[in-house]
């Protein structure tokens, strides 16, 4: 069955107090609103419309940027979900699949419940995603009768009876799109809110002889942010999840909740992370490396059998061959290290390329900005970089060359060459001794 994705993201979201429309606001460094997103987006759906209000340009820029194929439909004015849901119609016109309704500010939604749900659907006209409340608070409720959905009532015109039930809304839905449209032509404002409730749809339906059903799923996913502390919650529980999946995928952390993690970071089994790691957007890791001690990751893609840190930064753009080697106090950035390449200690390395089997030696700084504009350093294989070497960029490093210790490379080093560039060594015999004796004297004489 072909998939339409509906996602609500028209909300403000006044209680965040911020110029930032709710589902920007970022968990594990993507906004909410990709999360939503990247939920459905495992059921392959042929269309996904976006419905945007509030701060709609942002929103749109947000979506597109996510994925360029979907649409964006404006809500100018927020009167309900139900009126939220109809603006996608033109979008979805002609299509003959089903839709499932998500928000964008509900960012748990598992994969396997969404495709719990439209799996449902095939037996069921009408499917909604429910769930116990330990405190159901103002959720819409469920009315049931076994496994038959009868009608949802919102928790403002819902009489104290109802509002005992602890079944609630989650707001995710699941209708054959045509069949969507067609009931929610039928829902009126006429009720506590003044709103075109969403819910409304499921009491249409068995009016007409539409059969609808419930799929539960645990509260923890229909979790929705409304304020900076379930922001900074949400943020919790999602590391938690994130940590748990990669246990149970086979990565190694002797203190998992040291550990932070971004929405899409991927790490290979037998990787081991040592506590205190943190890691920015768009890093994988893959099998068999180890990530030591209070590293910090971003953009970076660390190979097979190779060991990051401890203290090791890794920047966008960071390409980390097979077994090689960053140490402690070393940044890279915008650079690749050939196979078995070493950088262990106290280096910054920014837009180079390191060849196979390279040593570079401490305290060495690839001098890649004049103020303007990022240069290039190229490094061959085997070569060697003494310690404290400036690379002063653009440069070119010859295979199987090597610099002395303090020098300042301004020049392209050939393969097979020793490159100086430091001042010569002059040693004066016995100045030291006379400069100490001066020394000393005169501070005797300060007394
Ligand atoms: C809704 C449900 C309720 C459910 C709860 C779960 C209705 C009428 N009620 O209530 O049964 O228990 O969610 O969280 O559906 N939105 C728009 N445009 C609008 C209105 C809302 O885009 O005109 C978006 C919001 O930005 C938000 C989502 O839809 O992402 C839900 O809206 P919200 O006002 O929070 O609904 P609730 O009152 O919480
Ligand atoms: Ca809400």
């Amino acid at each position: 069955m072909s998939i339409a994705l509906i996602v609500l993201a028209a909300g403000k979201g006044t209680r965040m107090q911020s110029d930032l429309p709710k589902v920007l606001h970022k968990i594990a460094h993507a906004p909410m609103l990709w999360h939503a997103l990247r939920a459905g987006q495992t059921l392959e759906p042929d269309h996904c419309v976006v419905v945007a209000g509030h701060e709609a340009a942002l929103v749109e820029a947000s979506a597109k940027d996510y994925d360029p194929e979907i649409q964006v439909v404006l809500q100018s004015e927020q009167l309900g979900t139900g009126h939220a849901v109809s603006q996608a119609k033109e979008a979805l016109a002609g299509f003959e699949g089903d839709a499932i309704v998500l928000y964008g500010d509900t960012p748990f939604i598992r994969q396997e419940t969404l495709e719990a749900m439209a799996a449902a659907r095939e037996t069921h006209d009408v499917v909604v995603l429910g769930f116990e409340a330990a405190d159901p608070g103002r959720y819409g409720r469920l009315l049931t009768d076994g496994d038959a959905l009868q009608e949802i009532v919102e928790f403002k015109d819902a009489t104290e009876a109802q509002r005992a039930i602890t079944l609630c809304n989650s707001g995710v839905v699941a209708v054959k799109s045509e069949v969507l449209f067609d009931l929610l032509s039928a829902v009126s404002n006429d009720n506590a809110a003044g709103e075109y409730y969403l819910t409304d749809i499921v009491g249409i339906a068995r009016a007409r002889g539409l059969s609808a059903t419930v799929v539960r799923c645990d509260e923890s996913e229909t979790l929705g942010v409304n304020s900076r502390a379930e922001l900074a919650t949400a943020e919790t529980l999602l590391q938690q999840r994130k940590r748990q999946d990669l246990l149970e995928d086979g990565v190694a952390m002797q203190a998992p909740e040291t550990v932070y993690l971004a929405w899409d970071t991927v790490i290979g089994r037998d990787t081991e992370i040592e506590p205190n790691v943190v890691f920015g957007p768009d890093v994988t890791v893959e099998s068999g490396a180890r990530i030591r001690a209070f590293s910090h990751l971003e953009g970076a893609h660390v190979s097979r059998g190779a060991v990051v840190g401890p203290y090791a930064r890794l920047r966008p753009g960071a390409e980390l061959a097979e077994d090689t080697r960053v140490g402690n106090f070393v940044e890279i950035k915008n650079a690749t290290l050939g196979e078995g390449a070493k950088v262990n200690h106290l280096t910054y390395i920014g837009d180079a390329e390191i060849g196979e089997r390279s040593n570079i030696g401490a305290g060495t700084v690839t001098c890649n900005y004049d103020g303007f504009f990022k240069h290039r350093t190229v490094i061959g294989s085997d070569a060697f970089i003494g310690s404290d070497t400036m690379l002063v960029a653009p440069v070119t490093i010859g295979d199987g060359a090597m610099t002395g210790s303090g020098s300042t490379i301004t020049k392209d080093v050939p393969a097979g060459a020793l490159a100086l560039g430091r001042a010569r060594q002059d040693n004066k015999l016995g100045f030291a001794t006379k400069l100490f004796d001066m020394l000393r004297s005169k501070k005797a004489q300060k007394k």
